[in-house]
Order: structure tokens, then sequence, then C-alpha cells
């Protein structure tokens, strides 16, 4: 008997392996902070599906540059590039590097993010500004570059239907307050609607803008909220999937949101929690 497929006459759909997929070839991704934790693996995951890379970092180029040796590996362009991002002048001259090694940037992974934690009473100015500075500032300014770039050279539609895609590495802080971390869940929360604005300031153009909200991954930024057994068990309490999460699943979902896959997402944040934003205190009934 013939298969539905052969009967219409039609081709019969294989669903190839993700490596095989290039679902990002022919397109450049700048990621921020990429040298370390969340960073590192949207760059190699975006590098993986086919995107040359651009390795952003601030400090520790050592380890930037192993990451951009780890995508050459893989088959694809990585160049390393110094930049603090809550420094125009830097960010402006990131940006002119990148698209002069590889001709335009398609993908801006605005990753790179700090925590300086303190009780509110003793915050201090500089604890305030240091984190607004790279979270909201940054992202501000590394946005900024990708729209002008973006709108500067419009589709090409042989590597994507959009002109450009911009994500975001929120958390779950941009809607859960942080009592001790006031200035970064402000940062957070800032964030969210300066993604949302942008996303639909620029969806005209064919600009796709969407955030990820991490909840706890296992990375140099929280060590003291899992580095202990007992630090584990009292982060579970908030995790209803009651496992910490790992860097490589943020990097999947970054392939998927740059890609043409989620073309009609537009100014989403996509949790990637374990469940810590459905209110886990009402776990057993409340
Ligand atoms: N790990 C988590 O559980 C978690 C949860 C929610 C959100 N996040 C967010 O994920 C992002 C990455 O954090 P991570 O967990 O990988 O931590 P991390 O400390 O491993 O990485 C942060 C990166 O940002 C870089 N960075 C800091 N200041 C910079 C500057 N001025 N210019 C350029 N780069 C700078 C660091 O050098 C580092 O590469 C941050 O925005 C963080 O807020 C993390």
């Amino acid at each position: 008997m013939k298969s539905y497929y052969e009967h219409m006459n039609l081709p019969q759909p294989v669903l190839p392996s993700l490596q095989h997929l290039a679902l990002l070839k022919g397109q450049t991704a700048l990621v921020t902070g990429a040298n370390s934790g969340i960073g590192r693996a949207i760059a190699l995951a975006l590098g993986r599906a086919g995107a040359n890379v651009v390795v952003n970092y601030v400090a520790k180029p050592e380890d930037a540059e192993a990451v951009a040796a780890e995508l050459r590996a893989a088959g694809v362009g990585a160049i390393t590039l110094m930049a603090d991002v809550s420094d125009e002048t830097q960010v402006q001259a990131m940006f002119a590097a990148a698209v002069k090694k590889f001709g335009t940037v398609d993908i801006l992974a605005s990753n790179a993010g700090l925590e300086r934690n303190a009780p509110f009473h003793e915050m201090s100015v500089a604890q305030w500004d240091q984190v607004m500075n790279v979270n909201l500032r940054g992202a501000f300014l590394c946005a900024r570059e990708a729209v002008r770039e973006y709108l500067r050279r419009g589709v090409r539609p042989e590597v994507s239907v959009s002109a450009g895609k911009i994500i975001f590495t929120s958390s779950v802080h941009e809607i859960i307050p942080w009592a001790g971390h006031v200035n970064y869940a402000a940062s957070k929360g800032g964030l969210m609607l300066l993604m949302k604005s942008l996303a639909q300031e620029v969806a005209e153009k064919r600009i796709r803008v969407n955030s990820i909200g991490p909840g706890a991954i296992r990375t140099p930024i929280n060590t003291a909220a899992w580095g202990t057994p007992e630090a584990y068990a009292e982060l579970m309490k908030l995790v209803p999937y009651k496992r910490i999460g790992e860097v490589d699943e943020i990097g999947r979902a970054a392939v998927w949101l740059a890609s043409d896959f989620s073309d009609y997402v537009i100014g989403t944040t996509l949790f990637i929690d374990g469940g810590m934003t459905l209110y886990p205190g009402f776990e057993t009934g409340g």
C-alpha cells in the first residue's frame, strides 16, 4: 500500500538531527559575557547551529579564547572582542569590529550581567550603579547598536526571514521580587519593559526582540545557592521540578529564539525555570 506521501506525490518529511539542521548557517551572533556560564553556553549552542560567533568578554581573555577555539573546532567562524557593555564607546567599537570581520551581525544575545547584593539600607550607590550599568544600560547600548545594524542592512532572505534578532538574558526576577537584591530585581524588571517596548517599536522593521528568563541555573553567579547540600535543599523549595537548571538548557532555547522557527514570537520572555515562577509556596495547596 502506498503511503500518504507517495499517494499525494509529496516528499516524505524527515526529522534531521539538530546538528545537521544548521538553523543559523550564514548568520553572525554577538554574545555578551560569553566567556562564562550562560553566555558561554549560548555562544556554543548558536555556533553549533551554524552561526559565526563574536565572543564578548570584559575579563579573563583566556576563557573567551577557549570558547572561540571550541567554536572554530565545530566549523564556524569565531572571534573574541573585549568590551565593557556599560561603556558606549567600547560597545560601538565592538560592533564595528564584528561587522568588519563577518560583514554584519544578525543575532544579539545580550547576556552580560552581575549581582552586587546588600540589605537595602546598606546598599551603596556604587552597588546600585554597577548593577544598573551592566544589566540595564549595557542591554540598552548593545541593543541600540544591533538595531542600527539591522535597520542599515534589512532582511537577507537567504539566511532569515527577519532583519535581525535580539535575545536578552533576563531572569525570573523580572517578575519575582527579591529581598536583599533590590538593585538586581530592579534592573531585570527594567529590562522586561525595555525588551517589550523595543519589541513593539521595531517589529514592523522585521526585527524580533525577546528575552530568556532563567530560574536557578548552575553557574558561577549563584554558587552560594547550590554549592553545598544544605543550600541546594533550600533552593529546591523554590523549584517545583526539584532540580537545578543547566546552562545548555538555555543555549538550546536561544537557538530556537534566534531561528525562523520562532518567527511569530515577539516581545516574550521565555522562562526556563523548572516552575519557579509558578508560586511554589502553593505546591501543597497553600
Ligand atoms: N545563573 C542563574 O541562575 C541566572 C538566573 C537568572 C538570570 N541569570 C542571568 O544570566 C546572565 C549570565 O549570568 P551567569 O549566570 O552566566 O553568570 P556568570 O557570572 O557566569 O556570567 C556573567 C558574564 O557577564 C560578564 N560581564 C559582567 N560585567 C560585564 C561587563 N561590564 N561587560 C561585559 N561583560 C560583563 C562576566 O564577565 C561573565 O562573562 C546574567 O545576565 C544573569 O543575570 C542567571
